[in-house]
């Protein structure tokens, strides 16, 4: 039997777009949903528990468009939430994971460096993940307020971005990083400014393609692989302004596709989430 559902994925906004390229190019001929978060945006600075009722609402409209699986396409999201979403939801539930391990297992200076957001820096999941892979090598950690803010409006290049990247991976180079790790799924989107500021000698880690590979072997695992073998389609909605959502995926997805707006305050003051039936959102 053909499973033609789709994947859910979801960000705070564009930021989980290059997991989403990543899903694309592993599982050509898979439906996807993506939902941006952007009324919320940045989750970075917002505290766990607002956080985690934002992923436990999306989920929820994501199951009523009846996901086959769900990717957190967003660390900090994944820090606060994933948990609990995989508490009260039994699809299958991928989220993302600053990548320390195979940093480690690659610098040569014993110097790690993660850049992130706050949130997902101060979380317990971050803090055990240090705890499980940090060994005698030495992991330095830097927060990236604003970084978010100027992907979202595309100014992959501008002065202000550019002094921005300096500052932050200046910080830890200057304490003897010689691998940077990207967590935050926003940050893709300036690997190539980060490699340009960093320098040749420094290598940059992103955890993207394998979430992807994750992705394809979880729904092979469940046998809920479609069966078409021609592409699959893709649907785009946003909690923020339609707009301006529209150019960025025209911007940044290679392929047209349907952008839509969910309905206006969709979760808002929401701290509890009781009805799990199809059709309903978190209104
Ligand atoms: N892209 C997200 C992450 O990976 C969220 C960034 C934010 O909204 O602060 O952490």
């Amino acid at each position: 039997m053909d499973d033609g559902r789709p994947i859910g994925v979801f960000d705070s906004g564009i930021g989980g777009l290059s997991v989403l390229q990543r899903i694309r190019e592993h599982l050509p001929y898979e439906n996807l949903v993506y939902v941006a978060d952007a009324r919320y945006l940045p989750y970075g600075d917002k505290p766990p528990e607002l956080i985690e009722t934002r992923a436990l609402c999306i989920c929820q409209f994501l199951t009523a468009q009846k996901a086959k699986a769900v990717v957190v396409a967003c660390n900090t999201a994944t820090a606060a939430a994933i948990a609990r979403m995989r508490e009260r939801f039994s699809l299958p539930i991928i989220g993302m994971e600053p990548g320390i391990k195979p940093a480690l297992a690659m610098t040569r200076s014993g110097v790690v460096g993660v850049l992130a957001t706050r949130e997902t820096l101060s979380s317990r999941k971050f803090e055990s993940l240090v705890t499980r892979f940090g060994g005698d090598k030495k992991l330095v950690v830097q927060a990236c307020p604003g970084l978010v803010e100027v992907v979202e409006q595309l100014a992959l290049n501008s002065a202000g971005t550019r002094a921005l990247v300096a500052r932050y991976v200046g910080l830890l180079l200057d304490q003897g990083a010689d691998t940077l790790v990207l967590g935050c799924t926003h940050y893709p989107w300036l690997s190539d400014l980060i490699q340009e500021i960093a320098g040749p000698g420094i290598v940059i880690i992103d955890t993207g393609e394998a979430v992807a590979r994750e992705v394809s072997r979880r729904l092979k695992a469940a046998d809920v692989l479609t069966l078409q073998t021609s592409s699959g389609m893709e649907q785009f909605y946003t909690t923020g302004e339609l707009a301006g959502f529209e150019q960025v995926v025209a911007r940044l997805w290679s392929r047209s596709a349907p952008v839509m707006a969910l309905p206006a305050g969709f979760g808002d003051g929401h701290t509890d989430i009781i009805d799990f039936s199809p059709n309903r959102n978190c209104r």
